[in-house]
């Protein structure tokens, strides 16, 4: 029998390290690998089982690092490669698991592979590589279709060929900075897969595949019949009065049913190792069937569920949304992933201060609406407690266990999300959630630089950070950062909890309840006003006192029938 560790990642708890502003350890004002190192013993603190850190990889940064320009070694302003694998050394001492994030659908304009391709000249061999095309148009004028960039404007952009003249257009499916590489080359192929090795053969345990569901073009590069059929994520449509997913239908750059034998022979070389290696993929493909397919027995280990990501706070959506995730990854063996914020959302705190009916895509657009921080922590609370009870493993976003609100306030000249730029000043982008953590004291930058920095930190902390501090977090019995430490822990020594099933308990509406053997409930309460709680249980952890047996409005609770 597979000795358990084997399915560590089944029901692990990942703690996502965002690099650049977790901890500065040289005083440059960007977080690095000395920082990591230098907190590793708050993380294992914190009861997490493995870290999964963004792209540390040499990068000119046009996209905070996704946009690599050598696979196999470290930027610099980050550290070393010794320091790295010094790092992933650290971290298994200390118990946690180490995953990196590899960005397979586009490099850097500066790697090597894209400098050849630019200087060979059309035909070349060098531009295989990527997706180079001639332009529509009399000259050549007119991008080759009208696919969008993900950052906003046209997906194409045009280079000077070698002799000066305007040339060839490379597809770019986020910033111009990051060329789409072409899958279907062989030494595309082969280049990743010697990547992985090289990483896995330092003792990483595994990878986040950044956007894991775009990287095969539909053949042709057609252009969408319709601009709707190139909409992503679709827009809800209404069926009998409510708002449901739109159907699944092709779409000419995601979620292809070719990328599946990409991830099959990557799926081989993380089963070639003697402790196998995973991977975890970021794919926004809303729906739970399609999802599944990434997840199928020869695939990917584990994937994003960003279905509960986006969904609204409301018990019967959430029901849905947890029982679908569950019924499809089951059928194929997978275990679910619960996540509630990443580097590229804004943080639950400030999105659960809002009221809103629709899922999904529009995250950041709710920010210009009117806030109840309070009631958005309260909810942050709750929904902790929720998935961290769930099936299967759980992300924790840096600085969603101090309770970090969004920053929406940072002035216009400190902004760096590509975002921004190319969306012409009409969408603020990503920067509010990638704010450097508060750790220490009452003004910037809280610890998160060492005393005498020569530099500020990348972006600007809010002056009222102090209270959120993990120092001044630490023994408040109220505090966010105490409830994460109480739960994980919990979580850990409580059998009924992690891989497994769950069993709904019909509770009036509003309230969203389940259990799981042995012997656990889970309560949350959407509503505004307290609801009972059922008789024979003994409370292990709420996220807020319980008011004369009553739970109170916005809030959860863990219940034990084991009460001996
Ligand atoms: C992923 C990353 C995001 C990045 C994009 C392009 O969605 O999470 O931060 O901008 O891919 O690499």
């Amino acid at each position: 029998m597979a000795d358990p560790a084997d399915h560590w990642w089944r029901d692990a708890v990942i703690y996502q390290v965002y690099i650049r502003s977790f901890a500065d350890g040289n005083g440059d004002g960007l977080g690095d690998i000395a920082g990591i190192r230098s907190r590793l013993g708050y993380l294992a603190d914190l009861g997490v089982d493995a870290l999964w850190i963004n792209p540390w990889y040499p990068s000119p940064m046009a996209d905070a690092g996704y946009d690599v320009s050598d696979y196999r070694d470290v930027e610099p302003r980050f550290g070393t490669l010794a320091e790295a694998e010094a790092l992933v050394t650290e971290a298994h001492e200390v118990g946690l698991r180490v995953l990196l994030d590899i960005v397979p659908n586009h490099t850097s304009d500066r790697h090597p592979w894209f400098r050849a391709a630019v200087e060979a000249g059309p035909g070349s061999r060098q531009r295989e590589r990527y997706v180079f095309r001639p332009g529509r148009g009399e000259a050549g004028e007119l991008p080759p279709n009208e696919w969008p960039s993900v950052f906003g404007g046209p997906a194409w952009h045009r280079v000077t060929e070698p002799d000066g003249t305007p040339g060839e257009w490379y597809l770019h499916l986020f910033a111009p900075e990051q060329p789409d590489v072409n899958w279907t080359h062989p030494e595309v192929q082969a280049d990743f897969e010697a990547t992985l090795r090289f990483w896995f053969d330092r003792g990483v345990d595994g990878f986040r595949i950044d956007v894991a569901h775009s990287l095969v073009k539909e053949e042709g590069l057609p252009d969408a019949e319709d601009a709707a059929d190139l909409e992503w994520p679709r827009s809800p449509v209404e069926v009998d009065g409510r708002l449901e997913r739109a159907p699944w239908r092709p779409h000419p750059f995601w979620d292809r049913d070719e990328v599946h034998e990409i991830y099959r022979q990557w799926r081989r070389v993380a089963d070639s190792y003697d402790e196998p290696r995973v991977f975890v993929a970021e794919a926004w493909v809303d729906e739970p069937e399609r999802l599944a397919r990434y997840l199928r027995p020869d695939e990917l280990h584990t994937a994003f569920n960003f279905t509960y990501l986006q969904a609204v706070w409301d018990a019967g959506y959430l029901r849905r949304v947890i029982s679908e995730t569950l019924d499809e990854q089951g059928a194929v063996g997978a275990p679910a992933t619960w996540v509630l914020s990443n580097h590229d959302v804004a943080r639950h705190v400030s999105r659960f201060a809002r009221e809103r009916d629709v899922p999904g895509s529009s995250l950041m657009q709710l920010l210009g609406r009117p806030a109840d921080l309070a009631l958005g922590r309260r909810r942050a609370r709750a929904a902790v407690l929720l998935t961290l009870a769930l099936p299967g493993g759980a992300y924790v976003y840096q600085g969603e266990e101090l309770g970090l609100p969004e920053v929406e306030d940072l002035p216009d000249d400190v902004l760096e999300d590509p975002t921004w730029e190319r969306s012409g000043h009409t969408d603020r982008g990503r920067d509010g959630c990638r704010v450097p953590l508060p750790w220490a004291g009452e003004r910037p930058p809280y610890g998160f630089s060492p005393e005498g920095a020569s530099a500020a930190p990348w972006l600007p902390q809010p002056d009222d950070w102090g209270p959120l501090t993990a120092q001044a977090q630490t023994g408040d019995p109220g505090s966010m950062l105490e409830l994460y430490r109480a739960a994980l822990s919990l979580r850990g020594r409580t059998p009924a909890l992690g891989d497994g099933r769950l069993a709904w308990l019909d509770l009036p509406g509003g309230v969203l309840g389940f259990t799981r053997e042995p012997g656990f409930a889970c309560l949350v309460n959407v509503t505004g006003d307290p609801v009972p709680v059922p008789e024979g249980y003994g409370v292990l952890i709420a996220s807020e006192d319980l008011e004369d047996g009553l739970l109170p409005a916005a809030s959860a609770v863990w219940l034990t029938s084991n009460t001996r």
